[in-house]
């Protein structure tokens, strides 16, 4: 199915949508903003990693990612996330958007993942509250798809390492774009109403012999 809707009105759509019920600081569940999710929906979307494809989003919270997908024509989307309480609130949103028959949500710890797909998509946990969070996700991405689209929390040391973590399997960086994301105050230690932190989002290629 092909789905030529713009970028601006994605974004309008994704801010429609309801969030984190009962966020969970251990869990870092935050949710990803309507601009960053719209930009890392259409650069995916442009390098022919969206439509027709099949679709994973790794810790996809209330689902935007995934929404997202199918609504720019992925052939089948799968969001997965250990929260079964938050795929409730992603179902009622894909409801509201007309793409619930579209995607399957999953309540599953991502380590027990045994599909192959073609892309990843994912804004997993930053590895702020529990070090390290964000390495099972990379390491499931690359292991399940040939295409992965992730976010990071951007910083200088963080793209040296990511680049040799993802090298030991089998990834390499095509890309790496910087944004600036949005986060309202959802937990009891936010001080600001909103505050914004720099990500970076990385597309990453699985190399062909490790297909
Ligand atoms: C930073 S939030 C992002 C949510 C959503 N992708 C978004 O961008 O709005 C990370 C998500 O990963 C989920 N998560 C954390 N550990 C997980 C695991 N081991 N398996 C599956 N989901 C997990 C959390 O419940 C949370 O919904």
């Amino acid at each position: 199915m092909s789905v030529r809707l713009p970028r601006k009105q994605l974004e309008i759509i994704l801010s429609q949508l309801k969030g984190f019920p009962d966020p969970n600081a251990s869990k870092e569940q935050y949710e990803i903003s309507d601009t960053v999710a719209a930009t890392m929906l259409f650069s995916a979307a442009s390098a022919g990693d969206i439509e027709n494809r099949r679709v994973y989003d790794l810790g996809c919270g209330p689902g935007r990612l995934a929404i997202g997908a199918a609504l720019l024509g992925a052939e089948h989307v799968v969001g997965v996330d250990i929260d079964s309480k938050v795929l409730n609130v992603a179902e009622q949103n894909a409801v509201q958007l007309g793409v619930r028959e579209r995607i399957e949500f999953v309540s599953q710890d991502i380590e027990t993942i045994t599909a192959r797909v073609d892309t990843v998509l994912m804004n997993a946990p930053f590895g702020v509250q529990r070090d390290h969070a964000d390495r099972p996700f990379l390491r499931k991405a690359l292991e399940i798809g040939d295409v992965v689209y992730s976010l990071h929390k951007a910083s200088e040391g963080g793209r040296k390492f990511i680049a040799r973590y993802v090298s030991e399997f089998g990834g390499r960086i095509s890309f790496i774009q910087e944004m600036m994301m949005a986060l309202p105050a959802t937990m009891h230690f936010h001080e600001k109403k909103r505050h914004k932190i720099k990500v970076d989002f990385y597309r990453i290629e699985k190399q062909e012999e490790t297909k």
